[in-house]
């Protein structure tokens, strides 16, 4: 993706121009606006050519310079139709000094999710990985992951799916199944799908955070038969989503919220389905059940064992039914 890319996007959004016309308006050769909208036919872009010049036409599903155009939060995007995975490229940029990249694949061979878990990543989902370097103690990182559970939430719900977040920061659709509590899942929920997972990567010295990668992996249009156990997708909820728009609605609104840190708790607070609910928690040193009472000013679990409140910082939580 080039700037002048985006700027003949830009200009052709308002209407069709000729090319000398685009030349002028860019400031480029004549040829070169031949060549770029070439690229940009290439890429999926309609742009025909009237007697009026060129006229934007159709807008790819997903690609790089289409989350760009339009997009209303000042990140670049890096997109690869296959990568190894979007959290190993970030983390590449971030040690190169970049910030407010986005990595974006339509696949990824390679993806990895939390507690060194393979990522299934089929062709139609959105994997994407954010490259960041907030000035803030590596402390409130983990208030970027909330941020961005907060943001996926909102566009699935914009896409008409009932989602919620599992703390940390899954996105999950739930459905209470009822009748007969499921013996053999332990009492636990059976049918909570997965929707979203998002998998943070930091570096910091000296007390401040140097770079963040939030990797955040959402199963758009993929069939859950095809992900891990306990899957959704937003296709499977609602019917097949635009992933140029959905990313783009992901990007906004967690640029918006990254810039004011002291929003994010309580928007997450509003859209968790953990907080009142009986819990299990896997921890190193074994299982911790009681019901989720609070999260602290870092994002951590507290859970009222019914004997004391234990304070967790991580760990995979399992929402279980009511005794
Ligand atoms: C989890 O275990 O729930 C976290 C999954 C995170 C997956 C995403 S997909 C994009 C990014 N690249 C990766 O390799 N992992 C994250």
């Amino acid at each position: 993706m080039t700037d002048t890319r985006q700027a003949v996007l830009r200009a052709l959004a308002d209407g069709p121009l000729s090319g000398p016309a685009l030349a002028e308006r860019l400031d480029v050769s004549r040829a070169a606006v031949w060549k770029h909208v070439e690229a940009l036919r290439d890429e999926g872009f309609g742009i025909a050519s009237t007697d009026a010049g060129y006229e934007l036409t159709e807008i790819p599903e997903y690609g790089g310079d289409s989350v760009a155009f339009d997009l209303d939060a000042p990140f670049t995007v890096e997109y690869h139709d296959t990568v190894e995975s979007t959290n190993d490229r970030a983390r590449a940029l971030a040690t190169d000094g970049r910030e407010d990249v986005v990595v974006l694949a339509d696949r990824q061979v390679g993806g990895r999710g939390r507690r060194d878990r393979a990522w299934d990543s089929p062709s139609g989902g959105i994997w994407m990985s954010v490259v960041l370097r907030p000035d803030i103690p590596p402390a409130r990182a983990p208030l970027l992951t909330l941020a961005m559970a907060v943001a996926v939430t909102d566009a699935a719900r914009e896409h008409g799916v009932d989602a919620t977040i599992k703390w940390p920061n899954d996105v999950l659709v739930s459905e209470v199944n009822e009748g007969t509590p499921d013996a053999s899942s332990g009492g636990a929920l059976v049918s909570d799908g997965k929707l979203s997972g998002i998998l943070t990567e930091m570096e910091g010295e000296a007390g401040r955070v140097s770079w963040v990668v939030v990797g955040v992996g959402v199963n758009a249009n993929v069939d859950p038969a095809d992900l891990y156990e306990d899957a959704t997708s937003l296709r499977n909820e609602a019917g097949p989503v635009e992933r140029r728009a959905f990313v783009q609605r992901v990007l906004e609104r967690f640029d918006d919220l990254r810039g004011d840190l002291e929003r994010v708790l309580p928007a997450w607070r509003e859209r968790t389905s953990t907080l009142g609910r009986r819990v299990r928690v896997h921890l190193p040193d074994g299982d911790l059940v009681g019901e989720a009472v609070d999260v602290t000013e870092t994002g951590a679990l507290v859970v009222d064992t019914g004997e004391e409140r234990r304070v967790v910082h991580a760990g995979d939580c399992e929402h279980l039914r009511p005794v």
